[in-house]
């Protein structure tokens, strides 16, 4: 890992297209974001956000100073999970654009010194991409093998034991040839069959043909479970000790997921990257429970992902002591084997200012300053920066299949997958205003980005300014992470020599020695920035400070 070759960490656009520093990582340096392309901005005006729309925020993306932008899928797709089942690997939906939309967002995007990252669904194609059609035609079909069929039982029910993230079992039958196929995910995902050859041969093809096309990387949807069980083993049952993850699916998933075969895989993929430049980039959905999964996905030889997603930090309660453990856990475990990722929105799991923060901004500000002082890279999902909640949605008004089919026990994952709010005006500034969204819009506490824009002390200019302040100070993008003691409930710590870092993720304040006097060079409360920092230091119950010598 060239951690320390730290190159011109910024970007200069010339007018003339890319001219991002080759020497430096980026996407170490550099602040993620994620887009989900149907909610961000339409500028079609048919209530859907399109390639085009992206274009047309880019400035604002530019403004908040992010380095990167992955968007969820784009590819077509008849949308029976938005995107995630894919009929086409190298096209673009219509509904969201065209392949020269995509290459002048790849083009406008550069010169503002941002790369753009797609989402790759390798598990699983659509049922109508051509590869499936042909594969259930008949159990003879050249693409038979390239998905997972198997004879049922002599009773006639499911050939193991394996069951949906969805929910129901895996397995779904296709009465003319008589098999079972798998789908991990909706019985519209079949899942693709990776010990295929051709099927690795096909997504080599699909990687270059986008990497040749500039795209810097791709977010690996499921990296932890395209490979399968050869032999179709049951999983096995969950006991009292299992997370209760794994006790509430019954099952633990060895077998149809977590395989060590996934990193051959992987491992081809990474050949592929590198062979472009050390700037193009994998990361990971590596859905791992235990963060001492997490260092496998990175490679014995960092050989693997850049990058792997690490949720058991995104589903801690927003609380000191468990996010200090979590991250102090990775610290030992990855931290010098792999570069962490710090998460806590996506288009799944929800929004941090609903699921972290209950709507509070104070939590939320403390929130965003946590993800930007971590040492590693930081992802935001599109709306974090001002605050942005789930929304509360009616049955009628559900997208989502899960919902759709789990209300209301579960009411699935439009809530934090409705438009961005980019005026106050109807449509938002997402659509015209006689449009109809896809997704009802709401609006933060604060209001949308234009009236965030305008005010210095909105969440808005906290995040920027905390981009910002990353890139002002090495030591908050490469410097080492330091334990330092501090009172219960308060989080002190170390970034490089000189810059420290104080958080109190809970309801109480506290009076906080530092090891070192400073300058508050950056504080959840505005007011703060300034100050003197000696000796004891008071911090509020969900207050941040970054202390600076
Ligand atoms: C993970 C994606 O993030 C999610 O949205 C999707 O439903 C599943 N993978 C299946 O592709």
């Amino acid at each position: 890992m060239l951690v320390g070759e730290c190159g011109v960490a910024r970007v200069e656009a010339d007018g003339k297209g890319t001219t991002i520093d080759a020497r430096t990582l980026w996407w170490q340096d550099g602040v993620l974001y994620q887009a989900y392309p149907r909610s961000f901005m339409d500028a079609t005006g048919d209530g859907v956000g399109d390639l085009p729309g992206i274009i047309e925020r880019l400035e604002h993306l530019a403004w908040l100073g992010v380095d990167g932008v992955w968007l969820n899928p784009i590819t077509p797709s008849p949308n029976a999970d938005w995107g995630y089942d894919v009929s086409d690997y190298t096209d673009v939906d219509p509904e969201l654009g065209t392949l020269q939309d995509l290459d002048r967002l790849v083009t406008e995007a550069a010169r503002r010194g941002i790369r753009i990252l797609l989402d790759l669904v390798p598990n699983h194609t659509s049922d109508r991409h051509p590869w499936f059609v042909d594969s259930r035609s008949s159990r003879t079909s050249a693409h038979r093998d390239w998905y997972v069929w198997a004879d049922p039982k002599p009773d006639g029910s499911p050939p193991n034991n394996w069951l949906s993230v969805f929910g129901g079992p895996a397995w779904t039958v296709d009465e003319p040839t008589g098999q079972y196929y798998l789908h991990n995910f909706l019985p519209e995902q079949p899942d693709l069959n990776w010990w295929k050859e051709d099927v690795r041969d096909a997504f080599d093809a699909i990687l270059r043909f986008w990497f040749d096309r500039g795209v810097a990387g791709f977010r690996i949807d499921v990296a932890h479970a395209i490979v399968k069980d050869q032999a179709l083993r049951d999983n096995l049952p969950a006991t009292e000790d299992d997370h209760p993850r794994i006790r509430d699916l019954g099952q633990r998933q060895v077998y149809n997921m977590h395989r060590p075969e996934v990193h051959d895989v992987l491992r081809r993929w990474r050949r592929i990257a590198d062979a472009y430049d050390p700037q193009r980039i994998l990361v990971g959905e590596t859905w791992e429970l235990d963060v001492s999964k997490l260092p496998a996905y990175y490679g014995a030889s960092e050989d693997e992902l850049h990058l792997a997603f690490n949720f058991p930090f995104a589903t801690q309660p927003f609380q000191t002591e468990p996010l200090r453990q979590i991250v102090e856990e990775t610290e030992a475990q990855i931290g010098l084997r792999g570069w962490p990722v710090w998460t806590a929105s996506n288009h799944d799991i929800g929004r941090l200012a609903t699921r972290w923060c209950g709507g509070d901004e104070r939590r939320i500000r403390a929130a965003l300053m946590l993800l930007l002082t971590l040492r590693g890279t930081p992802f935001l999902y599109a709306g974090d920066e001002i605050g942005l909640p789930d929304a509360i949605l009616e049955r009628g008004q559900l997208r989502d299949p899960v919902g759709i089919r789990h209300w209301p026990t579960n009411p699935g994952r439009d809530g934090c997958r409705t438009p961005m709010p980019w005026t106050e005006g109807p449509g938002a500034g997402f659509t015209r205003s006689d449009a109809e969204p896809w997704l009802p819009i709401v609006r933060p506490a604060g209001g949308a980005v234009e009236t965030q824009r305008n005010d210095p002390a909105s969440v808005l200019s906290l995040a920027r300014s905390l981009i910002a302040l990353r890139r002002e100070r090495p030591d908050l993008s490469r410097g080492p992470y330091r334990a330092l003691p501090s009172p219960p409930g308060t989080w002190l710590f170390g970034r490089g020599a000189r810059t420290m870092v104080l958080l109190a993720l809970g309801d109480r304040g506290a009076r906080v020695d530092l090891p070192h006097g400073g300058t508050v060079v950056g504080a959840t409360d505005p007011e703060r920035i300034g100050a003197r920092a000696d000796g004891p230091t008071a911090i509020r119950a969900w207050e941040g400070l970054i202390v600076a010598t």
